[in-house]
């Protein structure tokens, strides 16, 4: 704490739509006891620092004139950037924070039950039946990731070490030892290579005007006939409309969702119904709050010593 000594008690107001305030506002004051730490509310004094998950717009215009900077508590800013941000304040994003092992451990579990097919023996010994089947042939089951930031790479270096072979695609051109990568625009040459005859499809890109609805009839009929959808990045990516006819007509086989358009999804949707799907409530990577305390506390201490930081997000590349 030496080092922030000379300024003044910073305020730290939190504004975190669905959590509890409480049990981080304590985290904030164990890591950093001379900082002012509060829970927003209209007419709460200037914060310094604000520590956010999808605050509401008077949150942002009452606290706009003051910030030195905003925290997402989630990797994902999509939220956030809908929102009218104050010019000048960086954005910054949790990176990492322990989430990246979580999904690795996620993604890795649905691509091994696809590859090992341990839905069908699931289903076949709960009817008594006692069978094998031929090994699927891991040389041709071809796994691609899509996005290569702080999950997705941690992703394809996890999906190296079981031998299948990898795909990455990313905006920019990016290289992973092992990994065979693609670039470009959605849509464009490198993109369509990439879906090419894909076994199974992760998603983890983030929720932009460009990656909006990128999961569609047209990019998931590239797939192998059969592939698997693991979608964990944000229900907007999916045009869900065009996934169940992809399931009925056989070109898709089944789907991984964590995220959904609505969430908690609606009761009265046919996901919830479907058996080649594979639901879960948006649980693949949480926010680890300790973790995530200490990394945005150093970067608020790193920023009051003139320090760049890592995970400032470009509000006009939306990442
Ligand atoms: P990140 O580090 O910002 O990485 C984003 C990756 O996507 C980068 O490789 C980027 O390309 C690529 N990308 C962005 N726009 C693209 C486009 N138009 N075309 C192709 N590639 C594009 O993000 P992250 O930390 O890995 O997180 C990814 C997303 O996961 C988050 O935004 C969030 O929505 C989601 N998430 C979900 C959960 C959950 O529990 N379900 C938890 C955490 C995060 P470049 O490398 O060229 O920049
Ligand atoms: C969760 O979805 C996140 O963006 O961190």
């Amino acid at each position: 704490m030496g080092l922030v000594a000379d300024y003044r008690p910073m305020n730290i107001t939190l504004c975190l739509t669905d959590n509890r305030p409480e049990p981080w506002m304590a985290g904030f004051r164990a890591l950093w006891p001379e900082a002012q730490v509060t829970a927003w509310a209209p007419g709460a004094p200037q914060a310094d620092f604000g520590v956010v998950w999808a605050p509401p717009q008077t949150f942002l215009d009452e606290q706009a004139a003051g910030l030195r900077a905003l925290f997402n508590i989630g990797a994902g800013v999509d939220a956030l950037l809908k929102r009218r941000l104050p010019s000048g304040v960086p954005v910054v994003r949790l990176d990492d924070a322990g989430m990246s092992v979580q999904m690795a451990e996620f993604v890795t579990h649905a691509v091994i039950r696809q590859f090992r097919e341990l839905g069908v023996y699931q289903a076949e010994m709960a009817q008594g039946r006692w069978a094998y089947r031929k090994p699927l042939s891991r040389a041709d089951f071809r796994v691609g990731v899509m996005g290569l930031g702080v999950l997705g790479e941690r992703v394809a270096k996890s999906l190296q070490l079981f031998e299948f072979p990898v795909r990455g695609y990313s905006r920019s051109p990016r290289s992973v030892a092992g990994v065979d990568c693609f670039s470009g625009p959605v849509g464009g040459e490198g993109f369509n290579a990439f879906l090419q005859d894909l076994q199974v499809l992760i998603c983890l890109l983030p929720l932009t005007a460009e990656t909006e609805g990128i999961l569609n009839r047209d990019s998931l009929s590239r797939l192998a006939p059969g592939g698997h959808l693991i979608n964990v990045a944000r229900g907007g990516h999916l045009v869900e409309e065009d996934l169940i006819p992809l399931l009925d007509s056989g070109r898709l086989g089944g789907a991984t969702l964590d995220v959904f358009r609505t969430e908690p999804l609606p009761a009265d949707h046919p996901f919830w119904r479907d058996p080649r799907l594979t639901l879960t409530p948006h649980t693949s990577a949480r926010t680890l709050r300790e973790e995530s305390i200490a990394q945005i506390v150093g970067k608020m201490q790193a920023l009051l010593r003139g320090q760049p930081i890592a995970g400032v997000v470009d509000p006009g590349r939306g990442y």
